[in-house]
């Protein structure tokens, strides 16, 4: 059979699998984005071309998706929250029938293909006046780009793996890029985290090509260590708790191993009975220094505590927690080691990290 001309673009890597060659190329595809719309971010110009409400005209923002994409969407929620102020709520676009709508909503529908069905019905329940869409896709010729008021391109480029990687990068930075930009010129940014957004934004391609390094090996080792784990927690607090979430879902779809998220304050009420000698817990530093105590909590019990995005100074013993000045979506370099450890540990298993079992790459059927 030929080879679909797509299927070889991301070959050409170090890797004969699609997904550690879409994972390699995350810092590439923070920098095309960043290239394509950090300049038009401060005067407003990126949110005006969108023809997108001023901010001032918008009450609450809805991002809606599913799977990885909602979890971009999630980490997009927290820029309109923490710097705009602005009510914010993340739905699963498969339960958004039940929601209540209303007027000046920005909704922003996040799907990399633009085919997900139950976006796209959800698109189709929405109320009359409910507001405005903004479409956030790697496909803007897609059925979705079609139902949208606004559309943007996360210029990921084609991903072919199952397991989305690079689109999640790409998602969450062209969403802050518009985000910060009808923010920016609105009386409803705060300053400080806004200027502090944009240096973030700046140093995302060398953060998450930082993590890559520092991590590659690291994750190989880890999962021949972790290979017979039956099962695996992800801890977060803040913002990090989408990553957490996001390497959860990695986990399971690729190594077909149990993994659950929760955010760290919720151990002591009830996920802390599931850790025994030896159970991998993995936990995403936002730089929250409350988890300290969670890790004392699951070292205390035996867990293994494998800490991503660390912000902590060690120092003879003593860990000093380093100011939280984190961007308002979070640790994104941590969702690379999570990606990797994933990926390895799937190998290790003689998974095909592209296709994992029962999947799709775009689940048409809602
Ligand atoms: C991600 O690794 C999964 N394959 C899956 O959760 C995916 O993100 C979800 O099905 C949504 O797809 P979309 O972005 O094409 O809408």
């Amino acid at each position: 059979w030929p080879v679909p001309e797509v299927a070889l673009l991301s070959r050409g890597g170090r890797h004969d699998d699609h997904m550690g060659n879409e994972i390699d190329e995350q810092p590439v595809v923070a920098r095309r984005v960043l290239d394509a719309l950090a300049p038009s971010i401060r005067d407003g110009a990126l949110w005006n071309r969108l023809g997108l409400p001023p901010v001032e005209e918008i009450d609450r923002v809805a991002v809606l998706g599913c799977g990885t994409s909602l979890h971009a969407g999630r980490a997009l929620a927290g820029v309109f929250a923490r710097v705009g102020r602005i009510p914010t709520r993340a739905l699963t676009a498969s339960e958004a029938a039940h929601e209540v709508w209303e007027p000046r909503t920005l909704v922003v529908a996040m799907s990399q293909s633009g085919e997900t069905a139950d976006v796209l019905r959800a698109l189709d329940g929405l109320p009359s006046g409910h507001g405005t869409v903004l479409a956030l896709t790697n496909n803007t010729a897609s059925s979705l780009a079609r139902r949208a008021d606004a559309v943007i391109d996360c210029l990921a480029g084609p991903e072919i793996g199952v397991a989305a990687t690079k689109t999640f990068v790409a998602q969450v930075l062209t969403g802050a890029c518009v985000a910060l930009s009808g923010l920016s010129v609105s009386g409803r940014a705060d300053a400080a985290v806004l200027d502090a957004d944009l240096s973030a934004l700046a140093a995302t391609p060398d953060a998450l090509s930082g993590a890559l390094h520092a991590w590659r090996d690291r994750a190989a080792d880890l999962a021949a260590d972790l290979v017979t784990a039956s099962g695996f927690l992800f801890l977060g607090r803040g913002a990090g708790l989408v990553y957490a979430a996001e390497g959860a879902l990695k986990l399971k779809e690729l190594s077909y191993r149990w993994a659950e998220h929760h955010a760290a304050g919720e151990l002591k009420h009830g996920p802390l009975a599931l850790v025994d000698a030896g159970t991998p817990v993995f936990v995403v530093d936002d730089g929250d220094p409350r988890l300290d105590v969670d890790i004392a909590e699951v070292e205390a019990r035996g867990g293994r505590v494998i800490r991503v995005g660390e912000r902590a100074l060690r120092v003879g013993g003593l860990s000093l927690q380093l100011p939280r000045t984190g961007p308002s979506w979070g640790p994104l370099e941590t969702v690379v080691p999570l990606q990797l450890f994933s990926r390895e540990l799937a190998l290790r298993l003689q998974r095909n990290v592209d296709k994992p079992r029962n999947l799709a790459k775009s689940v048409t059927v809602a």
